[in-house]
């Protein structure tokens, strides 16, 4: 499974790619507006930290398919041709989906609540559907039942766009989906550093320091004995 970042600020994906085997970043208009800098001035810096063929995602605001289509090509010429466009997967963005993957654009059908959404984005083209795991799960339903649904639908109909899983809020809805074997999912900075928060990790470790600072003297490790 792919992991991207959903988040758009600099410092965070910097510090996140140095630590974590990081394939990518998405973003949305939400995500963009927390940086309250000019969306270009964002998206080339990402771009240019990602270089020209770095997964990166970013989504249309219009609702008409024609607008869609129009801002899906200028978002390619502004921040590279590589990069995939979201677009909602409601009637008007499974029509700008169907014209955009005639052009070779790369699209990411965004806003998926429903396997008959994935099902017609994938249909029309789509090179990946991204389900809201924890959106549907506020909604009563079950997010990762959801996923999971897609995931049968896609292989049952040999339909090859994949599952890019979005909206996350703990560990457990992304250990599910590992576990499935879906394509990728995008997670929140805190989200994925809490993959490895552990007071009884931390305090294993501690007492492995601490015994052979007891052994070998305190600041030793094995390079000095
Ligand atoms: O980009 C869509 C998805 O990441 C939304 O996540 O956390 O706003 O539900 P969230």
């Amino acid at each position: 499974m792919k992991l991207l970042i959903d988040d758009a600020n600099l410092s965070n994906i910097e510090r996140l790619f140095d630590l974590f085997p990081v394939d990518g970043v998405t973003t949305n208009p939400s995500i963009l507006a927390k940086t309250q800098q000019p969306p270009y001035d964002v998206l080339r810096g990402l771009r240019e930290y990602l270089g020209p063929e770095g997964e990166l995602h970013v989504q249309v605001i219009s609702a008409r398919a024609q607008d869609m289509i129009l801002e899906a090509e200028h978002i390619r010429n502004r921040v590279g041709s590589s990069t995939y466009v979201k677009i909602p997967a409601v009637s008007e963005g499974i029509k700008a989906i169907k014209e955009l993957s005639k052009r070779g654009c790369r699209t990411t059908a965004t806003a998926v609540y429903t396997p008959m959404q994935a099902f017609m984005a994938a249909k029309a083209g789509a090179d990946y559907v991204a389900p809201y795991v924890n959106r549907i799960d506020n909604l009563g339903a079950s997010g990762v039942a959801v996923v999971s649904a897609i995931h049968e639908m896609f292989r049952n109909n040999q339909l090859k766009t994949k599952i890019l899983a979005a909206s996350f809020k703990n560990v457990h809805q992304i250990e599910a989906l590992c576990r499935l074997g879906v394509d990728a999912a995008t997670v929140s900075p805190t989200v994925m550093e809490a993959f490895l928060q552990n007071a009884s990790v931390n305090e294993a470790v501690n007492n492995f320091t601490a015994d052979f600072e007891k052994l070998c003297g305190p600041g030793n490790t094995m390079l000095s004995k």
